[in-house]
């Protein structure tokens, strides 16, 4: 069907490009379940884009699409999780090569690269992100090929100049990847600021049910860093099923809607909760104390976000003493779903956490922000 150009993202995410089922006239897409495909007597593929099910599954088609257009890039590809997206950037660097990562980011992944960097013959080195002058620092010109942010990043919510991260790593010959899973494309574009890949853990709001784990990468431009990340996909194999692929675009066809809600109501609940008696601090970047808060205006669009950390008067017992006692918020790790979800991290990343033990993340959902604020009251009495 001819589409109208110039449509608001809104649109085009809702309508998921009105791809329609051409072999039936659904106006949602089909399952494809099927491993292989059809060849002719002369051993022609019926379809040429389609020969294998481990990464030619036509059921990526819509979200691929879809997540191009929202994250104003070249191409995309669907992963198994978020970390195998992030996986096959780092697999697709050569032995030698040097990442340069925050020290606070989501901690499965700075976990794995720590461990693991050795073993692929690469290095690594984390940098103060409260710091602006120290990626510039870290940043070894000709041999980091790869600079990792995330904004805003997990639990403190700091807030990275993603323009000026792009600067820095292109001025060094590297490329920038921008996990932005907390933002996604609803508040915040990498690309437009000069981010040559972007990252999601589509587990979390592009997907916003809890129902399935996946991941994927938007590329800026199909350059020989993307052509590796393909080769990764499809030869080691970490692939989405057919029903998550379909749930994820079924998934995303709110997803304006329910980041805008959970912003909406993550600053209420801020603004409500800052200064409160029994809380030492609110972290979130919508409030102006943050120290992410300028950059923040200026990066993300419409809203800070639908994450925020609470810090606890009274240390550890009492924060835990908090979550058990909410009855609206759900004790539970994880981020991005309709539901509100309170955790410990310091509990869920265990001994060695940077994160204080006194304090609560909160990922909001899409409920009414009064039922959300007095649980959060109750619990604190
Ligand atoms: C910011 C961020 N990036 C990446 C990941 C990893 O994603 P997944 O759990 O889908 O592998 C997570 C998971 O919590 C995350 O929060």
């Amino acid at each position: 069907m001819a589409r109208q150009k110039n449509l608001s993202p809104e649109t085009v995410n809702a309508q998921a490009l009105h791809q329609i089922d051409v072999s039936t006239g659904g106006i949602t897409p089909a399952i494809h379940p099927s491993s292989t495909f059809l060849r002719d007597e002369n051993y022609q593929l019926i379809n040429p884009l389609h020969s294998y099910g481990r990464d030619e599954n036509p059921g990526y088609a819509v979200a691929e699409k879809v997540l191009t257009e929202l994250e104003a890039g070249a191409s995309a590809l669907l992963f198994s999780s978020g970390m195998a997206a992030a996986m096959a950037v780092v697999q697709s660097l050569r032995p030698g090569d040097h990442i340069v990562a925050p020290q606070v980011m989501y901690w499965g992944l700075r976990n794995w690269l720590s461990k693991f960097c050795d073993t692929w013959g690469l290095s690594l080195d984390l940098f103060d992100s409260t710091d602006p002058d120290a990626l510039a620092k870290t940043i070894r010109k000709g041999k980091t090929k790869l600079v990792w942010i995330e904004t805003p990043c997990n639990p403190t919510w700091d807030v990275i100049d993603i323009a000026a991260a792009a600067e820095t790593t292109h001025a060094a010959g590297a490329w920038l990847a921008v996990d932005s899973t907390v933002a996604t494309p609803v508040l915040t574009q990498p690309i437009k600021h000069g981010a040559d890949i972007v990252i999601h853990s589509a587990t979390k709001y592009l997907n916003g049910h809890c129902d399935i784990i996946a991941g994927a990468l938007i590329t800026a431009r199909e350059d020989e860093l993307w052509e590796r990340v393909c080769e990764v996909r499809t030869q080691a194999g970490a692939i989405l099923g057919s029903f998550e692929a379909w749930l994820l675009q079924r998934g995303m066809r709110t997803l304006f809607l329910r980041v805008r809600r959970a912003s909406d109501s993550a600053l209420t609940l801020a603004q409500h909760f800052d200064g409160h008696a029994n809380i030492v601090s609110v972290i979130y970047p919508g409030l102006p104390r943050h120290p992410g808060h300028e950059i923040a205006k200026r990066q993300m669009d419409g809203g800070f976000g639908g994450m925020l950390c609470l810090q606890i008067k009274g240390g550890a017992e009492a924060a835990l003493d908090v979550a058990k006692r909410c009855e609206v918020f759900t004790r539970a790790t994880s981020l991005g779903g309709v539901e509100s979800l309170i955790e410990h991290r310091h509990t869920i990343e265990g001994e060695g956490s940077p994160v204080p033990r006194d304090w609560l993340r909160l990922s909001i959902g899409i409920e009414s922000v009064d039922d959300l604020i007095a649980d959060i009251e109750q619990a604190l009495e």
